[in-house]
């Protein structure tokens, strides 16, 4: 399966924090926000990346990111010259995508919690597969209804009076037919086209799983200033009371099996002396034991 981090939009709720850098590259806490849906990716088996984001943006990116190789992983990066949509990102990926299934995530989710989506990685075959998230603001996300059997029967855009408190995190599993469906889709009334309606059409369709997240499970969103200093405090308390860091893609690589021992090792080498590094040489560390 392929994966697609997308890191645009003009990140107005961040200004003037985005004069500085794209809403992707803040800080939370220790790293760049985009190291953190990376890791999801990665930690799931993912790595085939395409990253897209504003052609103003997106040379930063090449520049922390650079082609995934040191990483065990490929990173293509492609232009979304404007701003029509989650869903157009599978237009703008159609050649890297190619026949493959494909995963897509927004490049300022930051997810943590035990393997919650081992299980929908690991068994997806065909259709969509998506998630459902208890939150206390439905109406800012895509709200998904389940009838009493735990099926999905509605999918809405931030709607006005949300018919349930499961909100639709940006973590979304496609088989190939992705394409087609985005293809026919029209824009919604502010223009985009809308990841809400590719889901809706595999409902109908029949080819839609929505896995409902467990309430120990964090999905934090770091969108705004506030909810930006939520998170940071959020993964600074977790990493400080377990002496783990979320987000590290060098270990998610490295567990995965695509970063052998020596590579890591020679990676921490290259390091500046800093607490990142001290961080790589545990795990290399506790991986020797
Ligand atoms: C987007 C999607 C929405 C989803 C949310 C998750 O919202 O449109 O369905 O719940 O991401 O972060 P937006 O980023 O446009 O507010």
């Amino acid at each position: 399966m392929k994966g697609i981090i997308l890191a645009g939009g003009a990140g107005s709720r961040l200004f003037p924090l985005t004069l500085v850098a794209s809403k992707q590259l803040q800080p939370v806490y220790d790293k760049p926000m985009v190291y953190y849906p990376l890791t999801t990716l990665v930690e799931n088996g993912i790595r085939e990346l395409c990253l897209i984001s504003t052609p103003h943006d997106l040379p930063r990116f090449k520049n922390l990111l650079g082609d995934g190789k040191n990483w065990g992983l490929t990173i293509d990066y492609r232009e979304q010259a404007e701003p029509k949509g989650i869903a157009q990102a599978f237009l703008i990926a159609e050649s890297f995508i190619g026949k493959d299934p494909v995963t897509l995530i927004l490049g300022d989710n930051i997810f943590y919690g035990a393997d919650s989506f081992k299980s929908a990685f690991d068994d997806f075959k065909t259709g969509a597969s998506i998630f459902g998230y208890r939150v206390h603001d439905p109406e800012r996300y895509g709200v998904v209804e389940f009838d009493e059997q735990g099926k999905a029967i509605s999918i809405e855009e931030k709607p006005k009076a949300p018919k349930s408190n499961y909100a639709v995190p940006g973590l979304y599993l496609y088989d190939n037919q992705v394409l087609e469906i985005t293809k026919n889709l029209k824009p919604s009334p502010r223009g985009e086209l809308e990841i809400t309606d590719v889901n809706v059409a595999y409902m109908k369709l029949g080819r839609l799983r929505v896995h409902k997240l467990s309430r120990g499970f964090a999905w934090l969103d770091a969108g705004t200033s506030s909810s930006l200093h939520e998170a940071s405090a959020y993964v600074q308390t977790i990493e400080k009371r377990q002496g783990i860091k979320i987000g590290c893609p060098e270990e998610a690589a490295f567990r995965r099996g695509f970063l052998k021992l020596e590579q890591l090792e020679s990676l921490a080498a290259k390091m500046p002396n800093c607490e990142y590094r001290d961080y790589i040489t545990r795990v290399l560390t506790e991986a020797k034991r």
